[in-house]
């Protein structure tokens, strides 16, 4: 499993190949949600790519970049096991030569500054940024992102579409606990009673999924319930927010499916979690 650690030669490496390339890009501490991406590719695909990269910009000031779990030697151990056939994992410097400053930014300020971009301002830059970074560098058919980060996957679908990127961006379902817990990196950040306590989240938006497809058209209503189910439960809430899956405004007469989500501090981490909606 070659393993490229800058852009030239993760290019040399590609160059030639033949079949449809997949890319799968991650910011490594790999666990099994990483892990159906890597699946989800390789059944797709006739190369898969698989990128780490603590992605600098992505991070806030006050937020984890220095802390993030770094963990190269076992992300790959898993990688070779899965199959995968190349790894790009490169320097901070060789994706921003000019720096964080100098780098030219791809912004999506409707999708971007809602929801989780609302307390996380420049973050969805830093995404849709080395995303289009990785899309050009990789150059895949396809790239795989997870249902979990629902904002990110809707916002890199529409830079892949409003840019003509000629990548197909494919979404894959979020992989759970047996509690209902979205495996997440930040887990880690959980003690024994948090992490027991963290199903909370997935049972208070399907709670609201139940009612809204039993017809509760009331979304403010359900949302201040679930914020209070939250809070009993131990979370500082940030958001839960009923959406239009697409377009992630309020719901409106152009909405063909809803899409719940919630952002909630509990102790250390800041979880979120989605679920999807008929109406
Ligand atoms: P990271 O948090 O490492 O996640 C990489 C990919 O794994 C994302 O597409 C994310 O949605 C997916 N993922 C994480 N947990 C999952 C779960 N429980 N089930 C299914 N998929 C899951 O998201 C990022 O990195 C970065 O923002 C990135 C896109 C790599 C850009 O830097």
């Amino acid at each position: 499993m070659p393993v490229c650690r800058d852009i030239a030669t993760l290019r040399d490496t590609l160059r030639g190949g033949e079949g449809a390339i997949g890319l799968v890009p991650t910011m490594g501490n790999l666990h099994e949600g990483h892990l159906a991406l890597v699946r989800a590719c390789r059944q797709a695909c006739d190369v898969t790519v698989v990128s780490i990269f603590v992605n600098p910009t992505q991070f806030g000031p006050s937020e984890d970049f220095g802390n993030y779990p770094r963990t190269l030697d076992d992300d790959l151990r898993y990688l070779r096991e899965a199959r995968v056939d190349h790894v790009f994992a490169p320097a901070v410097d060789d994706m921003y030569p000019q720096g964080r400053d100098g780098q030219v930014t791809v912004s999506l300020p409707a999708l971007a500054n809602t929801l989780c971009g609302a307390s996380r301002p420049g973050h969805f830059d830093g995404v849709a940024t080395v995303v289009a970074k990785l899309f050009n560098i990789v150059a895949p058919d396809k790239s795989f992102f997870g249902e979990k980060d629902w904002q990110q996957l809707t916002l890199i679908r529409a830079m892949a579409r409003q840019l003509d990127m000629r990548v197909e961006v494919v979404g894959v379902p979020t992989v759970r606990e047996s509690s209902g817990l979205a495996l997440s990196s930040r887990n880690i950040y959980l003690s024994d009673d948090e992490r027991r306590r963290a199903a909370t989240l997935n049972r208070v938006l399907t709670w609201i999924k139940t009612a809204v497809e039993e017809g509760c058209r009331d979304y403010s209503s359900a949302e201040e319930r679930g914020s209070r189910d939250l809070a009993e439960a131990g979370f500082d809430v940030d958001y839960v927010a009923v959406r239009d899956a697409e377009r992630l405004c309020p719901p409106d007469a152009e909405t063909a499916s809803l899409r719940i989500l919630a952002a909630a501090r509990l102790g250390r981490a800041r979880l979120i979690d989605n679920v999807g909606a008929t109406i």
